[in-house]
């Protein structure tokens, strides 16, 4: 999720597109950029890493004259690395060949392949790797047709396809700014005589509360006269008024009360912006950069899944997915372990690191030693450009935004997401799936966003059993099959940020030992299977059964419409129905917010928990 930042006023542009900047850097970004209109020209500056490289790069050229002091209509961005690594150029502001058009743009424009061939074609050189470069030059030159900005801009948006959100100014309108959104967001402010535009309030709370938030599929254009919205096909729109009445650093949280509840929200168009664009109309997958050509993941004859913590448990789930698709003989590995017990790897074994970060030391030197005994690597990862991915052969992106919060959420189901892609592409690749068969399961994992909404829409069930339990020490979670690992992931929310000593276990090893830790009340979680595998349904139910008869206390997340499990549970919550191998998606959540609400009930900081980094960068 990038940082946006437009104005158009009386003051100093640039100082109110820093500013605006600032307040949204808690966003996580990896290069800045500000552009201004002035004298019939546009100036821009932009740099990698942080604000204060471009500040620095700001105060090298400021003279007394320089339009970047004096202009009073800008736009400014914060880059969160989708397409091409973070550096000067990919970061935004873009300009057109002419300089004449200036985009900043968060999303990913899903046909940018094809707009990018086309622009080549014509002749137009593209100096970035990214898909926003693309908007500014078709841009151009649609302004170039119409001499009419608001035009352009919607005649552009008619032609694009996936998620984004835009501002573009132009070199001889000293006093506008245009914007334009779709299934990303965009909330203009008004004030007395100058307006702004933002990715979220936080952009602009300092100047102004009064907000306008427009609705998908709407272009709109900031004067100083004021405020034009209209769809993209220049009919008149309304966006939504209302008063901001969150806090500046409520609003950095998009109005939630800590980074965890915002990013667990996120989590729908996590799992949506990693699906966007994986897929062509013949159902064939595109991954992002793949350095490995398809022969040799033909002859792929295992797999072995790098990572830890939270990223660890996507990969148990990732083993079912993989194995089921691909029939590839899969091994889920903890980083910190691999290279010690000397694996068996050969140039035959695709080593899959998973990780948000991409800067986890226990996961880099896994991949080290993979590389160094000559298997190929195959990074899954939400940091474009991080070490991790930068050593792999392959890299197939999550699209989760930045990850602010410590304990991982957003970053689990968007690292769950990749590895149903990746086991979809190796199984499409080998021979296992038609296309037909591929857009078929593509469909399901496109309706889960829709399921992982349905979840979050009604929380009170979650918040109440968190009270009840705010005082248990021990809690227990139960799965099977792919609800195992989610079972260990909940475990680990509530070791994370409740402190408690909680465990996940396989329900079907219980009867091994752990079921001597039961005793009356003990509160288990249990992950129940949907039926479409009767056999694992009807064994989770037996587990369940078994604890019960010696006092548990049994919550049960089991799809709705399960009638079967109504008399084993204590506590019933509902998750939506999906199939099997997509339960982590919709069981994770409730797991998620329960150990969020349980430590915010005992005063934790649930973004900064005690002893833990977000990224452990030593072994
Ligand atoms: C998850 O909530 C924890 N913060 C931790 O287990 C984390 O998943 C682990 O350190 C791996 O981090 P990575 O995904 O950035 O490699």
């Amino acid at each position: 999720m990038c940082g946006i930042v437009g104005y158009v006023g009386e003051k100093p542009a640039l100082d109110v597109v820093l500013e605006g900047l600032r307040r949204l850097e808690y966003r996580g970004y990896d290069s800045a950029g500000v552009a201004v209109v002035a004298d019939g020209s546009i100036v821009s500056e932009k740099r990698a890493g942080k604000l204060t490289n471009l500040e620095k790069a700001l105060a090298e050229r400021a003279s007394a004259n320089d339009p970047l002091g004096t202009a009073t209509t800008g736009i400014g961005h914060t880059r969160w690395a989708t397409h091409g690594p973070p550096n000067d150029v990919n970061a935004h502001p873009h300009l057109s060949a002419d300089g004449s058009v200036a985009v900043i743009h968060n999303g990913i424009i899903e046909n940018f392949a094809t707009l990018r061939a086309e622009l080549t074609d014509a002749g137009v050189e593209l100096r970035s790797d990214t898909d926003t470069e693309v908007v500014a030059h078709l841009l151009a030159g649609a302004y170039g047709m119409h001499h009419d900005l608001a035009e352009a801009m919607r005649a552009v948006c008619r032609r694009l396809e996936g998620a984004f959100t835009l501002l573009a100014v132009q070199r001889d309108h000293p006093e506008m700014v245009v914007g334009a959104r779709r299934s990303s967001p965009l909330v203009v402010g008004t004030g007395d005589g100058e307006y702004f535009l933002g990715s979220d309030v936080a952009a602009f709370i300092a100047h102004t509360r009064d907000a306008i938030e427009l609705g998908q599929d709407q272009v709109v254009t900031i004067t100083r006269d004021g405020v034009t919205i209209t769809d993209f096909n220049g009919a008149p729109a309304e966006g939504k008024r209302y008063h901001v009445d969150w806090d500046a650093a409520a609003a950095e949280k998009g109005g939630y009360p800590n980074f965890m509840l915002k990013e667990i929200a996120d989590q729908p168009q996590a799992v949506a912006d990693t699906l966007l664009g994986r897929m062509d109309a013949r159902g064939n997958l595109a991954l992002d950069e793949l350095r490995m050509n398809e022969d040799e993941l033909r002859a792929i004859d295992k797999i072995v899944i790098v990572a830890c913590g939270t990223a660890y448990y996507a990969g148990l789930v990732a083993k079912y997915v993989l194995e089921h698709y691909t029939r590839i003989p899969c091994e889920v590995e903890l980083a910190s372990e691999f290279r010690y017990r000397d694996p068996i790897l050969t140039h035959r074994t695709l080593v899959v690191a998973i990780s948000q970060s991409g800067e986890t030391m226990d996961t880099l030197m896994a991949v080290r030693h993979a590389g160094e005994q000559g298997s190929r690597v195959l990074a899954i990862c939400n940091t474009n450009g991080s070490t991790i991915p930068r050593e792999s052969d392959a890299v197939l992106y999550t699209h989760a935004g930045p990850e602010i919060a410590v304990a991982s959420t957003k970053g689990f189901l968007a690292q769950v997401t990749a590895c149903y892609l990746l086991g979809l592409y190796l199984g499409k690749l080998r021979g296992d799936f038609f296309a037909d068969e591929v857009r078929a399961i593509m469909a399901q994992l496109g309706e889960a966003p829709a399921a992982i909404q349905q979840v979050l829409d009604d929380t009170s069930q979650v918040e109440a059993l968190a009270r009840e339990l705010a005082d248990n020490r021990v809690i227990l979670f139960l799965g099977r099959h792919v609800g195992f690992p989610v079972a260990l992931e909940g475990a680990l929310k509530l070791k994370e940020l409740a402190y408690i000593h909680a465990e996940g276990f396989a329900a079907g090893e219980l009867k091994h030992g752990p079921i001597a830790l039961v005793e009356e009340g003990l509160p288990v979680l249990c992950v129940v299977p949907p039926r479409g595998r009767d056999q694992l349904h009807d064994k989770m139910i037996s587990g369940i059964q078994e604890i019960r008869a010696r006092g548990a206390r049994t919550i049960c997340l089991a799809e709705e419409g399960d009638e079967t499990i109504v008399p084993y549970a204590d506590v019933l919550l509902t998750l939506p129905k999906v199939p099997v191998l997509l339960q982590p998606l919709v069981a994770t959540v409730p797991l998620q917010l329960f150990a969020c609400e349980l430590a915010t009930l005992m005063g934790h900081d649930v973004d900064q928990p005690r002893n833990l980094a977000k990224s452990v960068t030593v072994e």
